[in-house]
């Protein structure tokens, strides 16, 4: 039975609970019989997982940061998440190219239009056809104020380099992803972090239901 593969990514600043959110809309998907593909970025393929290291703890400048980051999505799109979406599967993303606009071009002020020639060229088809540039289906968008994250990220596992930036630098991000949301009003949907964990997952699956891909959300959440 094929059915459309679907792309969805998670995306929000570091603390605002996305991660706990993957397994379940995985399990939701599974219970209609979907297969998924749980998966995540900087990372997804031992290439890219090795850059993701590097990201993570050298030091180095946004531009290198930019393409480091390209370079390995472009390597997990043509091995993970093409293959995936082309057998009808679903594949759940924990950040995509969103986040390299919040976190390079809004965090480290990284030229905005540079990271839209890089995010073509990285994600045009396995063929580099110009007009079938790659992107999620659906973008979750955990939006939490940055003072709050930072609570809750206080007293947590050793921060990475960008866990440790200050909330300044969080606000940036968080702009970022704002101006991304407002440039794909229709690919974004955008979830209140700083409620209970419940309510935001009942949020998400009332953003799936209405899209037609899980079922409508039952009395109780
Ligand atoms: P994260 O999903 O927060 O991993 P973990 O939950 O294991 O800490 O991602 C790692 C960091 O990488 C996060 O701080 C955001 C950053 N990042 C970028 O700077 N650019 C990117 O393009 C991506 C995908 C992530």
């Amino acid at each position: 039975m094929a059915s459309t593969g679907l792309f969805i990514s998670f995306e929000g600043i570091d603390g605002a609970g996305k991660s706990s959110h993957i397994e379940a809309l995985a399990e939701a998907f599974r219970a209609q019989g979907r297969a998924v593909v749980s998966t995540r970025e900087p990372g997804g393929t031992p290439l890219a997982e090795k850059l993701r290291a590097m990201l993570l703890h050298d030091s180095m400048d946004a531009l290198t940061e930019a393409l480091l980051v390209f370079a390995g999505r472009r390597d997990h799109l043509r091995n993970v998440i093409e293959p995936a979406l082309a057998r009808g599967e679903v594949v759940l993303c924990d950040r995509f190219t969103d986040a390299t606009f919040a976190y390079q071009g809004g965090g480290r002020g990284f030229d905005w239009n540079a990271l839209s020639l890089l995010e073509r060229l990285a994600q045009t088809g396995l063929a580099l056809q110009p007009d079938l540039m790659r992107e999620p289906d659906l973008t979750l968008w955990f939006d939490l104020a940055p003072a709050v994250a930072a609570e809750r990220l206080a007293g947590a596992r050793a921060p990475d380099r960008f866990e440790a930036l200050d909330v300044a630098f969080f606000e940036r991000v968080a702009q970022g992803y704002a101006r991304r949301a407002a440039e794909a009003p229709n690919r974004f949907a955008r979830l209140d972090a700083a409620q209970e964990r419940e309510r935001v997952w009942r949020q998400l699956q009332d953003v799936l239901a209405r899209r037609g891909w899980l079922p409508a959300v039952g009395v109780t959440a």
